[in-house]
């Protein structure tokens, strides 16, 4: 079967990395990819919300599976997009509709969604500008800090947390007026919840669920997780709390009634759910979903999959998940992000990347790189996530630290305490 992946970043070449292993597996495309996945398929440079354009090259290259790894597409409706179509419905997408893609699209719709189904997370007022009276009386009745988040996709910025009342309620006002666009037309705000997080992913076919690796990872910009939040600078797995009885609370508290709320719903959800969760006294709480894997972490988990993804997507689509095998390897596995100097604020593209060739015992996933007549060069602000497996995570750390330290390009950084709170 050829398969076609669209996304363009380190999760993205993780999946093709493993995608092309599979004996299922005849020819991979990827849009629009990076230097990396091209190693594995072809790129076909398409805008990941063009759907018309992602429809021409499904028919042209023979496409018999879909595998969407960004959440944008799947917001606006990729997967309904492909149902609506005579041509492409029976192709299989593997992520949700947008209907399941509102876990992720709108805070409001997914805390709504997780007390209908009395999912443990944070208590919430939702405000607009309509409410707003009643949002500021809300605040008031909590502790500080103070969360507030965009109602809709932000591409990660859309989150405030903030410690004095009098600037929150500020903030507030400015999400309202249009801090981020329509996202913030509505704001959640949450009581804060203090613990440790990690991100589980089950893959389901709507009714049956297989629970991945569970991995941790690192967002801060700086070192012992301070300075600004970026999209993700490194991961580990598996997570030493999440241990086999936090792992079960997790199951029987949060993704077994998620999966059956969505039954429950009318919502045929087919793909990745990503709990992102805090373990509160060692009780698991959701911070939020998302309808995607996570990225960084997909570039540790997936080296601790053994078994066929293919396999797996195909039980996705088909509904017999449950008869598919998800075998997971016991090691430890990491990834460490070299990003662009200045990043998560302004950084420069087009630096070329050397010593590919110095690396050994780590595999390097793209996560923002081009093909440029000169060679490699950086092509965003998350460059390489450079991955490694061992039988401990201290021998998978030093190993991703001896590669990540060969890779050059101009103002390259990354952090040296991925995994330091373990
Ligand atoms: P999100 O975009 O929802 O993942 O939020 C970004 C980050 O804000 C999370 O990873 C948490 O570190 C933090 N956060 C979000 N909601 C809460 C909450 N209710 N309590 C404490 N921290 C939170
Ligand atoms: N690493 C967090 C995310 O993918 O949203």
């Amino acid at each position: 079967m050829n398969i076609l992946i669209i996304g363009s970043g380190g999760r993205e070449h993780a999946f093709a990395w493993k995608i092309s292993q599979s004996p299922k597996t005849e020819k991979l495309f990827i849009a629009p990819g990076n230097a990396g996945t091209s190693e594995f398929g072809t790129n076909l440079e398409i805008n990941i919300s063009d759907f018309q354009a992602i429809r021409k090259a499904v028919l042209d290259n023979q496409i018999g599976m879909v595998v969407v790894g960004p959440e944008v597409p799947l917001v606006e409706g990729i997967h309904d997009f492909f149902l609506a179509d005579e041509l492409l419905k029976g192709i299989p997408v593997i992520g949700p509709v947008s209907s399941g893609a509102r876990l992720e699209g709108s805070k409001d719709f997914a805390k709504e969604f997780m007390f209908r189904h009395h999912i443990p997370t944070a208590s919430y007022f939702s405000v607009t500008s309509n409410n707003l009276e009643q949002g500021l009386d809300f605040l008031k009745g909590l502790n500080a800090p103070y969360v507030l988040k965009a109602d809709g996709l932000a591409a990660g910025k859309g989150v405030l947390i903030v410690e004095d009342l009098s600037e929150t309620e500020q903030a507030l006002r400015e999400m309202l007026g249009g801090m981020f666009g329509k996202s913030s037309e509505t704001v959640v705000i949450e009581e804060f919840l203090s613990g440790i997080e990690c991100s589980v992913f089950a893959l389901t076919d709507g009714k049956n669920y297989k629970i991945l690796p569970v991995a941790k990872d690192y967002k801060r910009i700086g070192e012992g997780d301070t300075g600004l939040n970026t999209g993700g600078m490194g991961a580990v797995s598996p997570v030493s709390f999440a241990d086999e009885l936090f792992m079960k609370k997790v199951e029987e508290r949060i993704i077994v009634p998620t999966v059956k709320g969505l039954q429950h719903e009318g919502i045929d959800y087919k793909g990745f759910i990503f709990f992102g969760l805090i373990s509160v006294n060692s009780d698991p709480f959701v911070i939020e979903y998302n309808v995607r894997m996570g990225d960084p972490e997909t570039e540790a988990v997936i080296l601790r999959i053994k078994s066929d993804l293919v396999d797996l997507f195909e039980g996705v689509a088909n509904g017999d998940l449950s008869e598919r095998e998800l075998v997971i390897d016991p090691e430890f596995a990491v990834t460490v992000m070299l990003v662009a100097g200045g990043y998560p604020g302004d950084y420069k593209k087009g630096d070329i990347i050397s010593n590919f060739d110095k690396v050994e015992g780590s595999i390097l996933f793209h996560s923002g790189t081009k093909i440029s007549g000169s060679g490699i060069i950086t092509n965003g602000g998350r460059v390489i996530a450079v991955s490694s497996k061992a039988r401990n995570l201290k021998e998978a750390l030093k190993q991703s630290y001896y590669n990540a330290s060969k890779i050059q390009f101009e103002n390259v950084y990354f952090r040296k305490d991925i995994g330091f709170d373990l």
